[in-house]
């Protein structure tokens, strides 16, 4: 599957942008995606606008419970009974579970038709939808069929950002600070001196504090430092990813942390208490600062602002040393590891990354107990 040029947009005029996006595909059909709760939350902000006049609505079940083969399966039936032929378009309107799963259903039917990303959530806005990663959860792991491939365009659009309560700012903000640690030391302490709750300010759903019409939001000073943060983060994940779109090398590094976090994720769920992706991310990078401090010479002077910063605002997961081989086992099946061995990617500073390193279990078990008696 081949990779586009992706064109990234930070939104400042909604409706504008987005003609001008389905104007350039000029579709002969078009169709937007939903799950049911940007249905109800997400579609309002934009179901005015005349460049989506006459699409037809594509809606799946919300969460990644739904991330299923019967969801794509579903995509592809609709978009057959409504015509859609080589010329038609999917918009994605969602989280990162439609980008990925909307993004796969289109790369696909018909061997490919074109499609849009509007993510609706901060997580799928500087990290799912953009890069070109596609796909859906298969046979009890995440993400197992996929491929990678594009959208045409990707618009982030902040005013989505109204409908999303503070643990889902800052589950995509998890994501933001990880791409401060893998870039510059400016960008890494401009995200350690934002309020992050203060994306939240003014926060009143999506129906209320918009005006649809013109699509501006109601604080728009916020609003304005907001897309420069999320227009610098994005950068980061498009210089990467136009480095390496298929993850042979560097784009390793955007799994800063996610070799530990994930298996906190999996643990979570497992134990019947889901935690959010960025909190378990925000969780891991803990664990992986530390395993840097120690095994890559990461200056304790950049570890401890970091660790101040994810304590204050992520808290922690319970934890028992008794579940450290459960951890450990769920690293294994970690995508990134070769030949059945865990591979993280560490940091010898911020922006100095180191791809493919090898820790070991007593190391791992040492980041746990840091972890779980320093936080
Ligand atoms: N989420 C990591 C990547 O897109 O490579």
């Amino acid at each position: 599957m081949n990779v586009n040029t992706q064109k990234v947009i930070i939104s400042k005029d909604l409706q504008a942008e987005l003609t001008a996006a389905i104007e350039a595909v000029g579709p002969d059909r078009l169709f937007v995606l939903t799950d049911t709760t940007t249905l109800a939350l997400c579609w309002p902000v934009v179901d005015k606008m005349a460049c989506l006049a006459g699409a037809q609505m594509i809606t799946i079940g919300a969460s990644d419970e739904a991330k299923t083969l019967d969801s794509v399966s579903h995509v592809w039936s609709q978009l057959q009974s409504g015509g859609a032929t080589r010329h038609s378009l999917l918009v994605n309107l969602g989280g990162g579970m439609v980008t990925d799963l909307g993004g796969f259903a289109a790369s696909t039917f018909k061997r490919g038709i074109r499609f849009i990303n509007l993510p609706t959530t901060l997580l799928a806005m500087v990290d799912a939808s953009v890069g070109g990663k596609t796909g859906f959860n298969f046979g009890g792991l995440k993400n197992e069929i996929g491929v990678f491939n594009e959208a045409e365009t990707v618009i982030l659009s902040t005013l989505f950002l109204r409908t999303l309560d503070s643990h889902n700012i800052l589950s995509g903000y998890a994501e933001m600070l990880k791409h401060g640690l893998i870039s510059t030391p400016q960008h890494w302490k401009e995200l350690l001196a934002f309020d992050v709750f203060d994306i939240c300010h003014g926060k009143t759903g999506a129906a209320e504090g918009l005006d649809s019409n013109e699509g501006q939001p109601t604080d728009s000073k916020h609003d304005e430092a907001l897309a420069r943060l999320l227009a610098e983060s994005v950068a980061v994940k498009e210089r990467i990813v136009s480095e390496d779109p298929h993850e042979h090398g560097i784009r390793k590094a955007l799994n800063l942390g996610h070799t530990i976090g994930h298996a906190f994720e999996s643990l979570a769920l497992a134990k019947g208490q889901p935690v959010l992706h960025g909190y378990a991310v925000a969780w891991g990078l803990l664990c992986e600062l530390y395993l840097s401090t120690k095994l890559a010479g990461f200056p304790r002077e950049r570890f401890y602002p970091t660790l101040q910063f994810i304590k204050e605002n992520y808290g922690s997961m319970a934890l028992d040393c008794r579940e450290y081989d459960n951890l450990y086992e769920l690293m294994t099946h970690d995508k990134k590891n070769v030949a059945g061995r865990i591979n993280f990617t560490l940091l010898a500073d911020i922006g100095e990354i180191r791809i493919n390193q090898q820790v070991s279990k007593d190391d791992i078990f040492e980041a746990l107990d840091f972890y779980r008696e320093g936080v």
